[in-house]
């Protein structure tokens, strides 16, 4: 009889964190090349003493009992406001995300959303191939200088820090709103201020906060119309945070200048309007998309699910659970 655990992806993942799985448990995933529903993956889910979830794939109570005997379920993301964490602690069932090792590809994703709306990129290559390239012309699709310039982080976690570490690079004052006070950043020279101060003073606002019920809509209309009508709006951290339907009518009525966007309200459908808009650079959810990490996040989430299902703690667990 086959005592090995059984382990689920609900992806195929990249590198080799499938084969180590393999090479231990019962390990199958779900080969199509698209998420489970949620339906889908509560069928899945019976049975798995270790499950891999997507960041778009709600995890449960409901989940947890249909999984009875599950004991750890692991993130691939680093955030995981996709979980019921209370619920998993009262189940003893042990969760984990993927910190760290996205942390420079998602603020590289931030800056380059960044120069890609300051210097108007995707909108200058679309032009440039469709032929509308008539000359050099000293007025001729004008952007905002990004040096010199100063950027408000909202969030100043790992990725927040790490975007503060790039600007520093390009001479930008820095300030930050953090709902505590951060030393990694302050020693990069980043002044802490209220919100307000944030938004009504930053050229550029980066928002790096993780959703929950107090992040949600934290930028909404009032938001928005207090920042600077010439300042950009950049979000890599989860749609919800920002009111996109208030954001679609800033940008459509000049109350901020642009937005660069990874992620969005109900992904992957857009706001009404967001995609006609020319000063917004839309991105799908990229941040961590390198070849690199992807392969270092599954093979965080595979050692979390082996400590685990060896007796062990996760090495980067979420919760804590009385044993
Ligand atoms: P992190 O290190 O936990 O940083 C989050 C920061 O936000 C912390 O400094 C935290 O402050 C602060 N914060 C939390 N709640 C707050 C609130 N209500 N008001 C003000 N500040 C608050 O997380 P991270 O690794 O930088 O990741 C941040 C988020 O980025 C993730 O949660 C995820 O949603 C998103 N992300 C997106 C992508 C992408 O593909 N676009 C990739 C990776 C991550 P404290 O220190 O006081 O808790
Ligand atoms: C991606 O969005 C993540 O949270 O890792
Ligand atoms: C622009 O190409 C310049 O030389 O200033």
């Amino acid at each position: 009889m086959n005592k090995r655990k059984k382990v689920f992806s609900s992806r195929k993942l990249p590198g080799m964190a499938m084969e180590r799985l393999s090479e231990q448990f019962d390990f199958t995933y779900n080969h199509l090349d698209r998420n489970l529903t949620y339906e889908e993956l509560l069928e899945e889910a019976k049975g798995k003493h270790g499950i891999i979830t997507m960041l778009s794939d709600r995890v449960d109570g409901n989940l947890m009992d249909a999984a009875a005997g599950v004991e750890i379920i692991a993130n691939y993301a680093v955030g995981y406001n996709n979980m019921d964490v209370d619920a998993a602690t009262e189940r003893g069932i042990y969760l984990s995300n993927t910190p760290d090792v996205l942390t420079d590809d998602t603020a590289d994703m931030a800056f380059a959303l960044i120069l890609a709306c300051a210097r108007r990129i995707p909108e200058a290559d679309r032009l440039t191939r469709n032929g509308l390239y008539k000359g050099w012309g000293p007025e001729f699709m004008l952007g905002r200088s990004v040096s010199g310039k100063t950027l408000g982080i909202i969030g100043a976690g790992r990725i927040g820090t790490a975007v503060a570490r790039r600007a520093v690079g390009f001479g930008m004052d820095i300030v930050y709103y953090n709902r505590s006070r951060k030393k990694d950043v302050e020693n990069l020279g980043a002044k802490y201020v209220s919100i307000k101060k944030l938004l009504s003073e930053s050229d550029i606002v980066s928002v790096h906060v993780p959703l929950g019920k107090e992040t949600h809509h934290l930028i909404d209309r009032a938001a928005l119309e207090s920042m600077k009508r010439s300042s950009i709006l950049i979000n890599t951290s989860r749609g919800p945070v920002v009111d996109e339907k208030a954001l679609v009518e800033a940008l459509e009525n000049g109350v901020i200048a642009g937005a660069g966007l990874d992620v969005y309200e109900n992904e992957p459908k857009l706001a009404d309007g967001l995609s006609s808009l020319e000063n917004a650079v839309l991105c799908p959810h990229l941040g961590s998309a390198t070849r690199e990490t992807r392969g270092k996040m599954a093979d965080i989430a595979a050692e979390n699910i082996i400590s685990v299902l060896n007796g062990g703690l996760p090495k980067t667990g979420i919760n804590e659970v009385a044993k």
